[in-house]
């Protein structure tokens, strides 16, 4: 099965401000963009076989210096529209168009650096002909439903949690089945609807529902930014290949000392230096307290026992 991740970057991020900076998918997290996590994901994904990039037209030169020199999983960028529908049905029709359309495409926000390959592989095993499948989470708060108030929203009912879902991405389907429902939502009138889920849904298609990771968040606010840097740098080293991290540096420290008595002698060794004295340093081995701290500061670092 032909499959292609579909990862919509056209937004200008809004929400986040400082637009000085730059859209969001392009702000720097453990040292790279945010879109270049995004891609890792599905490029290292053996189930994923390329990956079609939409961006806003401005954001030609950003997009290079994201993924640099030509990379045969990724297909030319399609160009996004005004909202994240258009910008999505511009990637549908620039790989229905194609001269290798795929059969699956797994629709995707730039904005979620922290996908699991364990998502994508749930999804693409869900999907069958007339059925798509999305990542999503079961509620587990109380739900209010309020009305708004001047003083505080008041609340008028308490709407029953259960079987209700929070939606994702990635958001798998047939690309024949989500083009024509992409079409069908256009020709209805739509042109800021913000879930293809729910446009398949609208157009007749089943669509089921695969547990996704809690951690697959997406940033939209300042704060959401940082907490995505914070994340970064305090996973452990030993995550599986293409979670972001990995390249983050590991940086440890570590404490050392090392003591010995003095003798009579003619020259004291200090960090493999033998300077001249009328002492020396006793001790079974070269009484070296430099390097011996040294070692032992190493070793406390590598979490690996005495010298
Ligand atoms: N997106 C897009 N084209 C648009 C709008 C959004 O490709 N016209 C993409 C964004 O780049 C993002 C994803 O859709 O990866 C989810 O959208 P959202 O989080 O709303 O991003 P923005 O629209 O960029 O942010 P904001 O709504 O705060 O302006
Ligand atoms: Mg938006």
């Amino acid at each position: 099965m032909y499959v292609t991740a579909l990862v919509v970057a056209a937004g200008r991020g809004e929400r986040i401000g400082a637009p000085e900076h730059g859209p969001k998918q392009y702000r720097l997290i453990g040292g790279r963009t945010v879109l270049a996590w995004t891609l890792d994901t599905f490029r290292q994904h053996a189930a994923v076989d390329d990956i079609q990039v939409v961006i806003h037209a401005d954001d030609h030169a950003l997009y290079r210096a994201t993924v640099g020199d030509a990379d045969a999983h990724l297909r030319p960028v399609a160009i996004g529209g005004a909202t994240r529908q258009a910008s999505v049905h511009a990637g549908l029709e620039a790989l229905a168009a194609s001269a290798t359309p795929p059969e699956v495409v797994l629709i995707h926000d730039a904005a979620r650096p922290f996908v699991r390959a364990t998502e994508i592989t749930a999804i693409i095993d869900v999907i069958t002909s007339g059925c798509g499948a999305i990542s999503a989470l079961p509620v587990v708060d109380t739900l209010k439903r309020a009305r708004p108030d001047a003083h505080a929203p008041l609340i008028e009912t308490t709407v029953a949690r259960d079987n209700l879902w929070r939606a994702l991405t990635p958001q798998g389907f047939r690309l024949a089945d989500i083009r024509d429902a992409h079409r069908a939502a256009v020709a209805d009138g739509h042109a800021d609807l913000t879930d293809d889920a729910g446009i398949a849904e609208a157009s007749g298609l089943e669509v089921r529902l695969v547990a996704g990771d809690p951690g697959n968040t997406k940033i939209t606010t300042a704060d959401d930014l940082a907490d995505a840097e914070k994340r970064l740098m305090s996973l452990p080293a030993d995550q599986p290949a293409g979670t972001p991290g990995l390249a983050f540096p590991d940086v440890r420290t570590g404490t050392g000392f090392d003591v010995h008595r003095f003798a009579e002698g003619t020259s004291v060794w200090l960090c493999g230096v033998e300077i001249p004295h009328d002492q020396r340093l006793d001790g079974h081995s070269d009484a070296d307290v430099g390097l011996h701290a040294l070692t032992d500061a190493l070793l406390g670092a590598i979490g690996d026992g005495d010298i």
